[in-house]
């Protein structure tokens, strides 16, 4: 069975925006069968790495911190699929999604670096599983380059951890999904087109591409959108 683990971000837990997203998504996924873990960044007591390098040098895989990640870790591990969402904050991630990332990924990495893909890189210890990794996010700007330095830090997390990256459900002026829902009928298809997504990666192992396409459609022109 399909392993997923996805981490929620957003400081608004399930009564925020991004969580309009995944929720269709893990259920998705949940009905082509996945066995899906939902976290909340905000629930969990996950503290910053301390850049130490303990748990590279010293004691290898085991950050010297005990907090929740203790409980994560090995449910990452075994997990097939990695869910990350997050709003978009000053571009990015936010902050303590970020820090959970760093403390994921830091234990996972040999002392010495090497070339990857022709960077140099930690290199991932061995008999670590490989997945796959998706991003869900949405902005309040109009634009979808909003997301531009996000999908690529999240590319780069998935290199960083050998993992692959398998794609995005990005959704642009967020802020006007709730008023929208009020509209019968208005952003189903956006809905039902997170769902689809969810059940493509674990049935097929991919996402089409015309499906993300719905989920980031435009919703209003930017000139209703600004101003407002
Ligand atoms: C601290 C902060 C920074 C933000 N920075 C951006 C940004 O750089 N670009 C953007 O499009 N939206 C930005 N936003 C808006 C959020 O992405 C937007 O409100 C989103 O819908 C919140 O999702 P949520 O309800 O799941 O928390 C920011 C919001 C906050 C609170």
């Amino acid at each position: 069975m399909t392993k997923v683990v996805a981490i929620n971000g957003s400081p608004r837990m399930d009564q925020g925006n991004t969580s309009l997203i995944l929720t269709p998504f893990l259920d998705g996924m949940r009905e082509a069968g996945a066995d899906v873990e939902l976290f909340y960044t905000k629930k969990l007591k996950i503290r910053p790495c301390q850049g130490n390098w303990k748990c590279v040098f010293e004691t290898p895989g085991e950050c010297y911190q005990k907090d929740d990640m203790q409980m994560l870790h090995p449910k990452l591990l075994e997990a097939d699929i990695w869910v990350f969402a997050t709003p978009v904050y000053v571009s990015g991630m936010t902050g303590p999604l970020k820090n959970l990332i760093d403390r994921i990924l830091i234990p996972l990495g040999l002392p010495e670096t090497e070339l990857v893909n022709g960077h140099s890189r930690h290199k991932m210890r061995e008999g670590i599983k490989r997945g796959k990794v998706v991003l869900v996010s949405n902005s309040g700007y109009w634009e979808q380059d909003n997301f531009d330095l996000l999908i690529g830090q999240m590319k780069a997390v998935a290199d960083h951890a050998e993992w692959k990256y398998t794609g995005s459900l990005i959704r642009p002026h967020g802020e006007v999904i709730k008023s929208m829902m009020k509209i019968p009928g208005a952003i189903d298809d956006i809905f039902n087109a997170a769902k689809e997504a969810g059940k493509q990666l674990v049935t097929n192992g991919e996402m089409l591409t015309e499906t993300l396409d719905i989920v980031k459609r435009v919703l209003l022109p930017i000139d209703q959108y600004v101003g407002k």
